[in-house]
C-alpha cells in the first residue's frame, strides 16, 4: 500500500491526527502571514460583482457548506444559500446574474454535486470548486479552483477533508468580504491571525483523545443519540450525528439547540445521551438553557465546551470534554475533532469496520 496507517489502528484515526498538519498546509496557501492578508487565486471574473452565493455539496462536505453560509453572510454580507446537491436542481432554483456557485467535494467526483455544478453553469453562474483532488472533474470544470491540501483521504467517513474545507471557505469568505469592501486591513489582520491559530488549537483538541476514548462506552450502549448546537456549531452537531451513524450504526440526529423544544425533546429519557456543542461566546447562554431543558427531563448530557463553559455549565452532565478556548471563527474546525474522536471510539468499542462501514462508499458516482 502506497499510503500506510503509520502507527494508527485505522486510516480514520490517522486522518483525524493529521488535521493540524494538513490544515496548516492548506492555510499556508491561502494566507500571507507576513502581510496579514488572505491570498487566494484570482478568478477571471470580478469577485466584487458577486451578489449571491449558492453552496452545494453532499454529506460531510454539505455541513462544511452550512458553516460557510454563516461566514459569507456575516463577513461579506453576501446572501448565501446552501443545498444538498441531490435536491438542488429539483427546487428550480432562481439563479440570477452575479451568482456564484460553490461546490464542495473531497473527491470532486460526486455525481449529485457535479450535476448541480453543470446545471448552475447552464444557468450562467460562475463556479468555484473547493475540492481535495485537484485533477478531479469538478476541479476541471470550475472557473475558480480552491484546492484543499488534505492529502489522500482513505477512511470512508470524511475527517481531515472537512476541516481543510472549512479553512479554505473561511479564507474565501474573507477574500469576498474584502472584494465587497466589507473588510478593512485591520479586520483582515485580526481574521488572518485567528485563522492561523487553528493548527495549534486542533493539536490541543487532539490532546483529549484519551479522555474521549474513556467515555465512549457511555455512548456505545445507546440506541439513539442527539447532538445539539447553535449558530455555526449547529452544522457541527449534524456532522457529529452523521459521523456516529456512519461508523457505529447508532441512530443519531443533530438539531439546532433551540429547535429541541419543537419535537425532539419528546424523545428524551435517561437512555438517550445528548451531546451539546457549546463553545463559550455570544450563543453560550442560550444553548445552555436548552441543555438544561434536557437535563430537567432526565436526559444525560455530554457537554463539549471550553474551560469557562465547562466550569459554568458542566455540573450535572454525565461527562464533559474541554476544548481550548478559541475565536468563534475557528471553533467549528476545533469542535470537529471531539465529534470525530467520539464517533471513532464508539465504533471501535462496538467493533464495527471503521474504515469501510457497511453500505457506504468513499465516492458516490451515481445520482
Ligand atoms: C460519501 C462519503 C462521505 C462524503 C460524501 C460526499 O457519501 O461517504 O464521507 O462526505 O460522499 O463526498 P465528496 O467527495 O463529494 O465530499
Amino acid at each position: 500500500e502506497l499510503i500506510s496507517k503509520g502507527n494508527h489502528r485505522h486510516y480514520m484515526l490517522k486522518e483525524i491526527y493529521e488535521q493540524p498538519v494538513v490544515v496548516a498546509q492548506t492555510l499556508r496557501s491561502y494566507l500571507r502571514r507576513m502581510e496579514d492578508q488572505v491570498s487566494l487565486p484570482v478568478p477571471d471574473f470580478d469577485l466584487g460583482t458577486i451578489r449571491r452565493v449558492t453552496i452545494v455539496a453532499c454529506g460531510t462536505s454539505y455541513y462544511a457548506g452550512m458553516v460557510a453560509k454563516y461566514w459569507f453572510e456575516q463577513l461579506a454580507r453576501v446572501p448565501a444559500d446552501v443545498d444538498v446537491a441531490s435536491e438542488f436542481r429539483y427546487r428550480a432554483p432562481v439563479m440570477e446574474d452575479g451568482g456564484l456557485m460553490i461546490v464542495i467535494s473531497q473527491s470532486g467526483e460526486t455525481a449529485d454535486t457535479l450535476a448541480a455544478l453543470r446545471h448552475a453553469r447552464s444557468e450562467g453562474q460562475k463556479i468555484a470548486a473547493v475540492v481535495n483532488v485537484p485533477t478531479s472533474t469538478m476541479a476541471r470544470e470550475a472557473d475558480l479552483l480552491l484546492p484543499t491540501h488534505a492529502g489522500p483521504e482513505i477512511g470512508v467517513a470524511s475527517t481531515k477533508a472537512f476541516t481543510c474545507q472549512l479553512a479554505v471557505l473561511a479564507a474565501f469568505a474573507a477574500n469576498l468580504a474584502r472584494a465587497k469592501g466589507r473588510l478593512d486591513a485591520k479586520a483582515e489582520k485580526e481574521l488572518v491571525r485567528h485563522l492561523a491559530e487553528a493548527p495549534a488549537a486542533l493539536n490541543a483538541a487532539l490532546a483529549y483523545d484519551e479522555s474521549i476514548e474513556a467515555m465512549a462506552h457511555l455512548i456505545a450502549v445507546a440506541r439513539d443519540v442527539l447532538y445539539l448546537g447553535r449558530g455555526p456549531d449547529y452544522p457541527l452537531a449534524l456532522e457529529g450525528a452523521l459521523k456516529l451513524k456512519e461508523i457505529s450504526y447508532i441512530h443519531a440526529e443533530g438539531y439546532a439547540a433551540g429547535e429541541m423544544k419543537h419535537g425532539p425533546i419528546a424523545l428524551i429519557d435517561d437512555k438517550v445521551p445528548v451531546i451539546v456543542l457549546a463553545p463559550s461566546g455570544p450563543l453560550f447562554e442560550k444553548t445552555v438553557s436548552n441543555m438544561q431543558e434536557v437535563q430537567a427531563r432526565g436526559g444525560k448530557v455530554v457537554l463539549i465546551s471550553d474551560y469557562d463553559g465547562v466550569q459554568a455549565a458542566g455540573e450535572g452532565c454525565i461527562a464533559t470534554i474541554t476544548m481550548p478556548k478559541v475565536h468563534p471563527l475557528i471553533a467549528p474546525m476545533v469542535y470537529a475533532v471531539p465529534v470525530q474522536l467520539l464517533a471513532y471510539h464508539v465504533a471501535v468499542a462496538k467493533g464495527t469496520d471503521v474504515d469501510q462501514p457497511r453500505n457506504l462508499a468513499k465516492s458516490v458516482t451515481v445520482e
